[in-house]
């Protein structure tokens, strides 16, 4: 189920994914292949992240999450860490400009290990958008998908224990609902440019679904048009749902 496009390049009658997930992949190869630091990668990289959330409100798409920062990603050199923490913050910084496109923004991941001043950044954007009726993105900071299903279980186990919740009372609908946030529920179109072909950890249970598309192209080289490309291939798959 999709809406028809509209302010586009591609196809006309191309079908609109609601619901679109990105694993921004391919920020340090391009970097080094330029003789730069891998941070320049991540810098390049923030700026399509900014440029493809404002083309994908520019066309009507509801939500996109975006995979900024795994539970893994704590393992790079400190460098690389410290200057991804301040990218986000720094976007952040700029919550206020979000007003003018509607943006609204959410977050996934386990805050916990973030610093004090991100955390209150991240806060105060949620809270500043959270009436905007454009683009919802949701960014995924110290996110994996088994650590959120992980959280879930931990949350759902608490409810059971408290307040006597049966264990044939636990559904699907249990687990969604306790997942990091209600603005990011099944994707529809799973991108991963920088050609690597895996999902890393990336929505798992949200994914169950997805039509999965891989690109070659590098993230900080992704443009509109690349998005376009994606929206168009997702137009012709045929998604059966494990029906026929
Ligand atoms: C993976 O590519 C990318 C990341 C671990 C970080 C992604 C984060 C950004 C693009 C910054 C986003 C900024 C904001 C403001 C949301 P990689 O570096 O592992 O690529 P490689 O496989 O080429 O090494």
């Amino acid at each position: 189920m999709g809406w028809f496009r509209k302010k586009t390049t591609a196809p006309a009658l191309a079908v609109l994914p609601r619901h679109i997930a990105v694993v921004m992949d391919g920020n340090g190869r391009w970097a080094t292949g330029r003789g730069l630091p891998r941070t320049a990668g991540h810098k390049a990289g923030a700026k399509v992240f900014e440029n493809i959330c404002r083309y994908a409100n520019s066309i009507g798409v509801e939500t996109m999450t975006f995979y900024a920062f795994s539970t893994e990603n704590w393992k790079r050199p400190k460098e690389e860490v410290d200057t991804l923490m301040k990218l986000f913050g720094d976007y952040l910084k700029q919550a206020d400009q979000f007003q003018k496109e509607q943006i609204r923004i959410r977050f996934v991941g386990d805050p916990a290990p973030l610093s004090e001043e991100l955390r209150q950044l991240m806060k105060h954007a949620e809270d500043s958008s959270a009436h905007f009726t454009g683009l919802t993105v949701n960014l995924a900071i110290n996110y994996g998908g088994r650590d959120e299903l992980v959280h879930a279980f931990r949350k759902i186990a608490a409810k059971a224990k408290e307040e006597g919740l049966a264990p044939e009372a636990i559904t699907e609908q249990t687990v969604s609902e306790h997942l990091y946030a209600d603005t990011c529920g099944d994707v529809d179109l799973f991108i991963r440019p920088g050609g690597e072909h895996r999902i890393s950890n990336f929505l798992l249970w949200q994914a169950a679904y997805s039509e999965i598309y891989f690109c070659d192209t590098l993230w900080p080289d992704f443009t509109s048009k690349d998005l376009d490309e994606a929206i168009g291939w997702y137009s012709g798959r045929q998604r059966r749902f494990g029906g026929i």
